[in-house]
């Protein structure tokens, strides 16, 4: 059963960072052969948030994790573990969590990074939660930041339109008497399938050399369509176990957070649970895949503008590189 127990863990604050620079699909059909059309048609983008030049995913980072701090009321030095979901660290090592816990000045905290695609925020709040609920920990940041564009291919039309910059960060610690907090979480892998999305060269396989560098191997790589064909087929029947496992009906979930890759598979995979696909929240118009930050931001999102509130039912679902696909299920 993939039922939290032990101590009750809440979400007790949330931070966003976004960078300023915004990039449409106008601006793209000047760099490569697209349309906004297309982009809009099949993914549902319409513009995106760019890092500047030189603008690392430690910054967008730590500036989230200052406002979850903030929006929660509690200092840096009460935090014990910083995770940080990414798939675009500044260097491979040091990872972006050491760096944020410099920032903050998180003396007693323990810090490190979750790669797991983009999936990897789901799993390091799977961790955090894990880490509460058995008295290990008792408040946790976790973060997820991506600064992809500097990975991208910008001469290659399927990848380039689809993500965008950003990070977004959670404050967690131990419910309140009258708060059930996090619930169930279940995240999966299926190794056999990593050949979908990969960065391939630059580490061990395909050290950095003239030739990797003439390839264009120093970018992401995505199979897109068996992507999104692989999605389609697992997370259904992955969602509906997932509740049954986790006592909770359909009709429980107030609203769903997708990883916001795109609105066709959101509301592909809501109409195959029978869930009207107004369920769920959708941010990718505005801000494209923002991989790991993707679920995070959303939620945030979804809190400020009033779409959630205290005592709704949540289940977020991310699923990307590996392949890694999960969920976790929550009450605000
Ligand atoms: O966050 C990690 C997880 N990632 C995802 O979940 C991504 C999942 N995949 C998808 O969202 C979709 O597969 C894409 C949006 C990436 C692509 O949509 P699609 O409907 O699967 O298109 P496709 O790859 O089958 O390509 C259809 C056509 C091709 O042309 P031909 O061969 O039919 O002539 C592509 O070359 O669309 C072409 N195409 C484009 N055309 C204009 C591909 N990219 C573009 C583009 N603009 N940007």
């Amino acid at each position: 059963m993939p039922l939290f127990t032990g101590r009750k863990v809440a979400l007790l604050g949330t931070g966003l960072f976004l960078p300023e620079k915004l990039l449409t699909n106008d601006d793209l059909s000047k760099m490569v052969e697209t349309s906004d059309a297309w982009i809009r048609e099949r993914t549902g983008i319409k513009v995106r948030h760019i890092a500047d030049d030189g603008q690392l995913t430690s910054e967008l980072a730590a500036c989230a994790a200052q406002n979850a701090l903030a929006s929660a009321g509690i200092g840096a030095d009460a935090v014990d573990m910083i995770l940080v979901g990414t798939n675009s660290p500044d260097t491979i090592f040091p990872g972006v969590g050491p760096k944020v816990q410099a920032v903050l000045g998180a003396s007693r905290a323990g810090a490190c990074d979750v790669q797991a695609g983009c999936t990897g925020s789901v799993y390091a709040l799977a961790m955090a939660v894990s880490g509460i609920s058995s008295g290990l920990w008792r408040h946790v940041l976790v973060i997820g930041a991506e600064v992809l564009s500097p990975l991208l291919d910008w001469e290659d039309r399927n990848t380039c339109v689809l993500f965008g910059d950003g990070a977004s960060a959670f404050l967690l610690g131990p419910a309140p008497e009258d708060k059930r907090g996090f619930i169930a979480a279940d995240v999966r892998a299926e190794g056999e399938f990593h050949d979908l999305i990969s960065f391939p060269a630059g580490l061990v396989e395909r050290p950095a050399s003239s030739e990797t560098v003439a390839a264009r191997e120093h970018y992401v790589k995505m199979k897109g369509n068996d992507v999104f064909k692989f999605v389609n087929r697992k997370l259904p029947p992955f969602l509906k176990s997932f509740l049954v496992e986790s006592n909770l009906k359909p009709a429980d979930v107030t609203n769903w957070i997708f990883h916001q890759a795109n609105l066709r598979i959101i509301e592909g995979v809501l109409r195959r649970l029978d869930v009207d696909p107004a369920k769920a929240y959708v941010n990718l118009d505005h801000l494209g895949n923002t991989s790991a930050a993707s679920v995070f931001i959303a939620l945030h999102e979804a809190m400020e503008q009033g779409v959630l509130k205290g005592g709704d039912l949540v289940v977020m679902t991310s699923f990307g590189a590996g392949m890694t696909y999960g969920a976790i299920a929550f009450e605000l």
